[in-house]
């Protein structure tokens, strides 16, 4: 009997923020040491993500997961008991060998990542070290805390707007730790609520899958001047917070055109559609500008709006071949990183640890579906890739995340990503 090998697995359902069901796994050593991790769920899935098992039929109208559940109790469990818990690589492989497919369309990704997620959790427990300080360990990385990119303000598939852009963050990188950050994230969220509410009624009120307010707007710029009114009225600066996006652009690109602000635009009336919004809103980072197919035009964008941060989400899907070419091509500048687009720790870290080398930056990321399971908070930190996007900060899903970072700050006193990124600008 040791410390580290691994006793079983055992895999159960909740559900996540949509209400659908998702996977929770627990795993536990031989020496009764036990740990859990819950997977999370998109909405505006890349077309290249690894596969999340879904059963179809009736029941939960086709978003249960008993098909995943018996995997990792009847196929991942049996071959992964006995290994060591602290080698994930070994523990990943294992699990990538078992489905043999490129996509995990086998055992499903949500099956495997929820194995992946509690075995790195476990291995950080058994050896009486947060899980931030193993991830470190692990890949020899430097810790910080990382830059809240907050999504106040949801439109496309996350909300019952006709805002075709997806989300609306500040990016508190002027303030001095992370606490202060999430602070101003917070204040400002209020400002907003309270400017939308007077501006379009009550209905302004509701929220978005993500917890960002979600009024009845419909042009981006309309957004945008929403934002910068509720900074400047909650009393910060734009050397304080500035404004990034994620366009989310393959949800509303259909037949070689984008609609947008209620017109159907080409590839390159969206080109200098965005020149001219970039600038207009001093915005700091862009994400999926083009759609998931269009590494050209990314590429394009990239250059002529240096130093703009553009994000590869669906671009990428965290996925080693993908971001080689959007190297290659000089497509994007920056990876999001989301572990359940690939379905191993390993191979997402594998993929933000290639950006990090290749000079991209790294934002790690949560999904629009998401469980009160804090794990992409001590990876951020761990990775020290400086910075996060995990919703506004409102919602039970959301803030675990902002609360386990608040309390990492506490606890270890990194330092806050936000001067940095600031340089960057
Ligand atoms: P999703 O969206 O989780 O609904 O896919 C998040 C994103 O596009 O970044
Ligand atoms: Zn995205």
């Amino acid at each position: 009997m040791t410390n580290y090998s691994i006793a079983s697995v055992k895999s159960r359902w909740i559900l996540d923020s949509r209400g659908n069901p998702t996977l929770e796994t627990q795993v536990k050593t031989e020496s009764g040491i036990m740990a859990t991790a819950a997977v999370p769920s998109g909405a505006s899935k890349g077309e290249y993500e690894a596969l999340e098992l879904r059963d179809g039929g009736k029941q939960f109208h086709g978003m249960g997961v008993t098909k995943a559940i018996s995997n990792v109790n009847e196929i991942i469990a049996p071959r992964i008991k006995g290994m060591d818990v602290r080698d994930q690589k070994a523990l990943d492989d294992a699990m990538i060998a078992l489905d043999g497919t490129p996509n995990k369309s086998k055992l499903g990704a949500n099956a495997i990542l929820s194995v992946s997620l509690a075995a790195s959790r476990l291995a950080a427990k058994a050896q009486n070290l947060e899980l931030h300080t193993w991830i470190s360990k692990l890949y020899s990385t430097r810790e910080i805390l990382p830059v809240p990119f907050s999504n106040v303000l949801n439109g496309g598939e996350h909300a019952g707007n006709d805002l075709s852009i997806q989300e609306f963050m500040l990016v508190p990188l002027g303030l001095k730790n992370f606490s202060t950050a999430i602070e101003a994230v917070s204040e400002v969220y209020a400002s907003l609520k309270t400017f939308v509410t007077k501006k379009y009624g009550p209905v302004a009120k509701n929220v978005g899958d993500e917890g960002g307010v979600a009024p009845p707007m419909s042009k981006t710029s309309e957004a945008l001047s929403a934002l910068e009114d509720a900074i400047q009225e909650a009393g910060y600066t734009e050397g304080e917070i500035r404004l990034a996006m994620d366009a989310a652009s393959s949800t509303f690109y259909a037949n070689k055109k984008y609609k947008i602000d209620g017109k159907l635009i080409s590839p390159e009336e969206l080109f200098d559609y965005w020149k001219s919004i970039i600038k207009d809103y001093k915005i700091f980072s862009l994400e999926d500008p083009f759609e998931q197919n269009d590494f050209a035009s990314t590429a394009k964008l990239t250059k002529a709006t240096k130093p703009l941060q553009i994000v590869g989400d669906d671009l990428f899907v965290t996925q080693l071949a993908r971001l080689r070419k959007g190297v290659e091509e000089g497509a994007a500048n920056a990876l999001l990183l989301k572990v359940n687009q690939i379905g191993t720790l390993s191979e997402a870290v594998q993929a933000g640890l290639f950006a990090i080398k290749s000079s991209y930056s790294v934002m790690v990321s949560h999904r629009s579906g998401e469980t009160t399971d804090d794990f992409i908070a001590d990876l951020a930190v761990g990775l020290g890739t400086g910075q996060i996007k995990t919703g506004a900060p409102a919602r039970g899903e959301r803030v675990s995340k902002y609360n386990r970072l608040l309390r990492i700050e506490e606890d270890t006193g990194l330092a806050y990503a936000g001067p940095s990124l600031a340089q960057k600008s």
